[in-house]
């Protein structure tokens, strides 16, 4: 049973879901948060469906023994695999999760060609092929599995000649295949944004999902009324395994 008066609990293979957390505090001030960073067994991205449910029921386990009110899957991955086990054995805990963003990359495609960066796990969930199908029937979409970027974030690697290269030889084949929307759909990559950004130099609109649900977080609290009043004093706990 989650606690009304206590924190928003995260977690995430590594250091990828800070991004959400970010926008999250940026968004919510007064809210005190739990980040678990589970860089123990990062990455994530190629492990069978089944260990991550155990990771993740592990993580909820231990967010909710510490009080949490609600819980960020701030990982793709763990979404795809996860999500819905989780919500089916704690029916009463808000869980959010975070799927790439191809329903807008789609809709706002001009060239009609769009680039998803993302796990190999999140490609092969339901999540992501549902979406696909419902959404992008009418344009191509050219998904590309980017794990050394997940390795580039853990070590904090995030510029610089090496990272460049590493990157770039994702991207360049994106934008000569004419995508004008590159779908960050692993929560490490928006810590390489400025970079992704510099190789596209205008050619490519780059989607960073973290404002979209940390906003959505905010939704589902204010909706069960479990938003923290303006005068609470926020903590936030940075758990790495
Ligand atoms: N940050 C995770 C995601 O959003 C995955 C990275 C990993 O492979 O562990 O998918």
């Amino acid at each position: 049973m989650a606690a009304k008066g206590g924190a928003v609990g995260f977690f995430d293979s590594g250091l990828g879901g800070l991004c959400i957390l970010d926008a999250f505090k940026e968004l919510c001030p007064h809210e005190s948060t739990v980040y678990i960073a589970d860089s123990k067994n990062c990455p994530y991205g190629n492990k069978p469906a089944d260990e991550i449910v155990r990771l993740a029921e592990r993580h909820t386990r231990r967010l909710l023994k510490r009080g949490c009110k609600m819980i960020v899957v701030a990982c793709n991955t763990a979404t795809a695999a996860a999500i819905d086990t989780l919500r089916a054995e704690w029916p009463d805990v808000p869980f959010i999760g975070i799927e790439p963003a191809v329903k807008p990359a789609a809709l706002r495609s001009k060239t009609g060609v769009v680039g998803v960066l993302a796990t190999a796990g999140t490609f092969g969930g339901r999540l992501y092929n549902e979406t696909k199908a419902k959404f992008a029937r009418d344009v191509t979409v050219i998904a590309t599995v980017a794990d050394e970027f997940v390795e580039l974030v853990e070590r904090k690697e995030i510029s610089g000649a090496a990272a460049e290269r590493v990157v770039r030889a994702r991207i360049e084949p994106l934008l000569k295949a004419g995508c004008d929307k590159i779908v960050l759909g692993c929560t490490h990559f928006p810590h390489l944004k400025p970079l992704i950004e510099k190789i596209c130099d205008g050619r490519a609109e780059v989607i960073d999902p973290s404002d979209a649900v940390a906003r959505q977080a905010r939704r589902v609290l204010s909706a069960r009324s479990l938003l923290a009043p303006a005068s609470a004093k926020p903590s936030h706990v940075f758990i790495r395994t």
